[in-house]
């Protein structure tokens, strides 16, 4: 984790090379994890081959690794920090002082405090889209999954040093929105329940019930048939008045739009999610119809209209691909209208240009991803560098085990119903447990843990799975669980607190740790160091699940510490003082990653 000696060493390694006139590799370092010491090492093995290839090799290329390895070893001299370096088969292996490293880690966490483990400036934009739930229904569990991976994935790729633009694209098109309004105007005009929440949850309850209506029964008397035809004519002319911009219904669709949207941004704002964009379906429906000329002028599309046909993209063809793989498309109806993909071309193109993004990751439902895969080919095919830099961050279905929850309303779990269970649990226990804290702290607590509870649950398994979600094992506070990462947080805060009570001076930084460390002390450190590299891989490879994992071996790592070394009752000064500065930056570092999975930290609990 520590480049400066690592750059030290490489210099050394470029000097003593280029004396000897050897073209060197680039180096590789990997962490040598510890045993007795921690280190860093690279190997040869790459600059031995070169020199084979190149005709220049008087050995076998390991013979020759191991020699290039025992030369620099012998030209190193001492390095400050560096207790010994050893070549051994080709690799050069640093060592560091065990005592110096744990001090550098620390020091580093207690010097960056909330910024330990940011990455460089990448000089690349990435816009990461998500939070985008079709208007006129309510929010529901996978809406949820959806958003927290989506601002996990945001929050870190932000922190990792990419410019990061947060992107909300709502569905507020279409028949299930049509349907939604003919069946509001038709049987609840005038009414509006008050509340936010229940605003948008009645618009559920209204699709489900017209759905149920305009479903054609079995055993349907001549009666029901005719009143069912009659719904539906009713509803076909709605959405031709849309169409025509009939100022009627386009305040109708304005007006209940609007109660979905006002839900959304309550819901966004009970989870800290803060989009910078937003972009809605019906905005994009007209440009979606200009890129249809572009994309026939460019001859990426085939216009079969003159034939009484569609818009088509041959995409494999085009591509030269032999087997099927993309298919063919239609991106614009023989009416005149533009579909899904249509518009997503549409858009992905606003994104590049408008927005200058480098790369575009879509946190999307697995079940659309051929529909992205067409989309992203479509814009290879059109010549735009960034398709290449699209990504489908895709997630799996989200259920509850059949009874858990008794408020269930149609098919849909609403996410607000699960997330005033999870809260509803945790201060029916916290009022047993902390009976004295207030009533505004004991509820504060409550929702940092239990909406903890729930983002953890849903972060910590692999994107592309389904998940059964089981709230007694979300809230549980052992196990792979949120509440078990932040009553690490809280612990660590507890040991602080009463430091400062019992009068202890923490100094800023610069403990020695020079005195025999415990296998649980070596375990921390190793932890807390591996931070910054668990934030670059989160980022890099689009994976939430990488730091949620990170954060409960570290949380795993302070529990077992907590149990195993006392910190207050050492009686020697230094010891002490070295232990609470490894709490100290425990407590940040727990802290900077639940951050970065949209957790709360809690200080107590
Ligand atoms: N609103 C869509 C839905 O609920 C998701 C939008 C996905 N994003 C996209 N660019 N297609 O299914």
């Amino acid at each position: 984790m520590f480049n400066d000696i690592q750059n030290v060493i490489e210099a050394k390694i470029r000097s003593c090379c280029a004396a000897e006139g050897i073209p060197l590799a680039p180096l590789k370092w990997t962490a040598i994890p510890y045993s007795g010491e921690w280190g860093i090492s690279t190997s040869f093995f790459q600059t031995a081959a070169d020199e084979a290839r190149a005709g220049r090799a008087g050995k076998p290329v390991p013979a020759r690794a191991q020699e290039l390895a025992e030369q620099v070893r012998g030209q190193m001299g001492s390095v400050e920090g560096v207790s010994r370096v050893d070549a051994v088969k080709g690799y050069l292996n640093v060592y560091f002082e065990t005592s110096d490293y744990a001090r550098r880690v620390v020091d580093s966490v207690l010097a960056s405090r909330a910024d330990f483990g940011r990455g460089a400036a990448r000089g690349e934009r990435v816009m990461v889209e998500y939070a985008q739930p079709n208007t006129h229904h309510s929010f529901h569990i996978g809406h949820y999954r959806n958003t927290i991976l989506g601002e996990a994935l945001a929050r870190l790729t932000e922190f990792a040093g990419f410019e990061t633009i947060r992107a909300s694209y709502p569905g507020d098109l279409g028949l299930g929105v049509i349907t939604v309004m003919w069946a509001y105007d038709r049987f609840y005009k005038g009414q509006e329940p008050a509340g936010v929440h229940e605003r948008g949850q009645w618009l559920l309850k209204i699709y489900v019930e017209a759905t149920a209506r305009l479903e054609k029964k079995e055993n349907e008397t001549s009666e029901e048939t005719a009143l069912r035809e009659q719904y539906e004519a009713e509803r076909r002319e709605m959405y031709r008045k849309y169409d025509a911009g009939d100022p009627y219904v386009r305040e109708l669709w304005r007006v209940t739009r609007e109660w979905s949207l006002e839900e959304l941004r309550e819901i966004l704002r009970m989870l800290d999610v803060k989009i910078d964009v937003w972009f809605f379906e019906s905005e994009v429906d007209g440009p979606s119809k200009a890129i249809v000329e572009e994309l026939i002028a460019k001859g990426i599309a085939d216009d079969e209209r003159p034939q009484g046909g569609a818009v088509i993209v041959k995409i494999d063809e085009k591509l030269g691909l032999k087997k099927e793989k993309y298919r063919t498309n239609v991106i614009l109806r023989s009416d005149g209208t533009t579909l899904y993909l249509t518009k997503d071309i549409a858009l992905a193109k606003v994104k590049f240009e408008q927005y200058h993004v480098d790369r575009s990751i879509y946190v999307v439902d697995v079940r659309q991803s051929l529909h992205l895969q067409q989309a992203f080919a479509i814009l290879r095919l059109w010549g735009f560098p960034q398709a290449e830099k699209c990504y489908h961050l895709g997630y799996g279905f989200v259920s509850l085990p059949e009874g858990a929850m008794s408020a269930r309303r149609g098919r849909v779990t609403l996410f607000k119903d699960v997330a005033d269970e999870a809260v509803r649990r945790v201060l029916a226990v916290e009022s047993e447990k902390a009976p004295e804290m207030s009533d505004a702290e004991r509820r504060q607590v409550a929702e940092q843990v239990g909406l903890g509870a729930l983002a953890y649950s849903m972060l910590s398994v692999d994107n592309n799975k389904d998940i059964v979600f089981d709230m007694d094992a979300a809230l549980s506070f052992d196990g792979r669980t949120g509440p078990y990462i932040q009553n690490a947080h809280v612990r660590a805060n507890s040991i602080l607190k009463k430091a400062q009570a019992m009068g202890y001076e923490a100094r800023a930084t610069g403990r020695a740790f020079d005195y025999e460390l415990t296998k649980h002390e070596i375990e921390l450190i190793e932890q807390i160091s591996k931070f910054p590299a668990a934030v670059e891989q989160a980022a890099n490879e689009y994976r939430p699940l990488v730091m949620a994992a990170y954060a409960y071996d570290l949380a795993n790592a302070f529990h077992s510490f907590y149990h195993a070394a006392p910190v207050l009752q050492v009686e020697e000064a230094g010891v002490r003082e070295s232990r609470l500065q490894l709490v100290a930056a425990s407590k940040q570092v727990i802290a900077n990653a639940l951050r970065l999975l949209d957790i709360q930290a809690p200080e107590v609990m």
